[in-house]
């Protein structure tokens, strides 16, 4: 594994085959270690992801008191101290990149009756945190955040929890595991109710850890219910590798001429494969081989061609299911043939970076025709490979680093990126495994 130096170029690629497997799953990871950290004995992990983001979590962890250490074997051991049993840290929790770990952490602790410090990097500190703030007040817990409801916050943890109904204001799988998270340490049920269905693997986990929770749909949503003051019970799992992961290489090989890659043991939830279905609908030539269940996610081996991609419109109902996809989709939109519209993308102004804005001004400087249109992102594609050779600010965005070094690989001149040093929040990797299949990333002549 070779680190990701700060600045990086891609140039054209001619072909691009292997088979790789890509790291584990973020949000998995994340949500490993964090029940892991609050079930009673010790769970052991494989394949854990071991980007920055999901570090910063485990250093999180450890100073609540959790016991967490990685073995010579790559697996990763967590000692519980069960639902009530993280400690007051005596540092601040820093959480660099990572949404998901600060507002899933900020739940785990909203229940337990101590004072804990949040910060993170100059993206996070930007990001809204209102959205897990409402929630976890009504369970009883305290903040103190900056102007707009940013980082640096202190939580002061409810001493008598509540269980709660929430009703979502926004399809937010951070939210909505947020919340259960609280819910652990409240007495009776704590309900979420999803306007649109989100990944899964909070639901998913907390089963496989012993939890009580229950799934009903109807009319208003989907309502999960969580029984609170469960007694967690440890339990090993394999984190499968992270499909919003293989998103790059699998465009990469769709866009460049003569690829043919596969991706062993990716994640294919329903609730993370919409990109999958939309490049599908695109046409592309994608396979998927050995379907199962790893760790109670289904799994599958991916297969990818070259393919000649055409224009379609992606309905705001998909955009929960590809939520993290929509700047690599737009790349392989820059390489179809004809007009491709993708609704519903409100959310992507909270990422990161404001995505909406870096895909657009991207995709423009690279010569692409694009528009954004209220929450739309309207991408002509002219069929043929667009002109790159621009320079992009990646924003502290590694999907958006990523992907414009996935089209730099297939666009008429090389592409650069001001910052690759985010990558290894997700994809520690990333280069190596690229140029190890026929890419040419680097660091740009000075
Ligand atoms: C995540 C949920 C999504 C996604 C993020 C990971 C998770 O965020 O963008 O990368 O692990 O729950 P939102 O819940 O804000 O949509």
């Amino acid at each position: 594994m070779i680190a990701n130096p700060s600045s990086l170029a891609s140039g054209t690629a001619r072909a691009l085959t292997g088979k790789v497997r890509v790291p584990g799953d973020k949000s998995l990871s994340h949500r490993a270690l964090m029940l892991g950290a609050v079930a009673v004995g010790r769970t052991r992990i494989a394949g854990l992801l071991e980007g920055e983001d999901v570090l910063g979590t485990a250093e999180a962890l450890r100073a609540l008191g959790v016991d967490i250490a990685r073995g010579d074997d790559g697996r990763w051991t967590v000692h519980g101290v069960g639902v009530s049993g993280l400690a007051e840290p005596d540092t601040v929790l820093d959480l660099g990149n990572s949404g998901t770990g600060a507002r899933l952490l900020m739940g785990l602790v909203a229940a337990h009756p101590f004072t804990r410090h949040f910060t993170g990097d100059v993206s996070l500190r930007r990001r809204p945190m209102a959205r897990v703030i409402e929630p976890l007040i009504r369970i009883g817990a305290q903040f103190i955040a900056r102007e707009g409801s940013r980082l640096p916050l202190a939580v002061v943890g409810a001493r008598d929890p509540l269980p709660t109904v929430y009703r979502l204001p926004v399809a937010s799988a951070q939210v909505k595991s947020a919340v259960l998270l609280a819910g652990l340490n409240a007495p009776g049920e704590t309900s979420v109710i999803e306007p649109a269905p989100t990944r899964d693997h909070s639901e998913r986990l907390l089963r496989h850890f012993g939890a009580r929770v229950e799934v009903t749909d109807d009319a208003g949503g989907r309502h999960i219910t969580l029984t609170g003051q469960p007694e967690l019970i440890a339990a090993d799992l394999t984190v499968p590798s992270d499909p919003s992961s293989a998103a790059f290489p699998v465009v990469a090989a769709l866009i460049v001429p003569n690829s043919e890659l596969s991706i062993a043991g990716v994640g294919v939830n329903p609730l993370r494969a919409g990109l999958f279905d939309t490049l599908l609908e695109m046409g592309a030539d994608l396979g998927f081989a050995n379907r199962r269940v790893e760790g109670g996610e289904p799994v599958a081996d991916l297969t990818a061609r070259t393919s000649a991609l055409k224009g379609v419109t992606v309905p705001a109902e998909r955009a929960p299911r590809m939520i993290d996809e929509y700047p690599i989709l737009a790349v392989a939109a820059a390489f179809a043939s004809g007009r491709t519209v993708m609704h519903g993308l409100g959310e992507l102004r909270v990422k990161e970076s404001d995505r909406l804005a870096a895909i657009a001004e991207g995709l423009a400087a690279c010569g692409v025709t694009v528009a954004v249109e209220g929450d739309t992102l309207i991408v002509e594609g002219s069929g043929r490979p667009p002109a790159g050779g621009a320079a992009i600010a990646a924003r502290l965005d590694h999907r958006i680093a990523m992907s414009f070094l996935v089209l730099g690989l297939a666009a008429r001149a090389p592409t650069r990126i001001d910052d690759g040093a985010t990558i290894d929040t997700s994809f520690p990797g990333f280069v190596a495994l690229m140029n190890g299949i026929g890419a040419a990333i680097a660091p740009p002549p000075s």
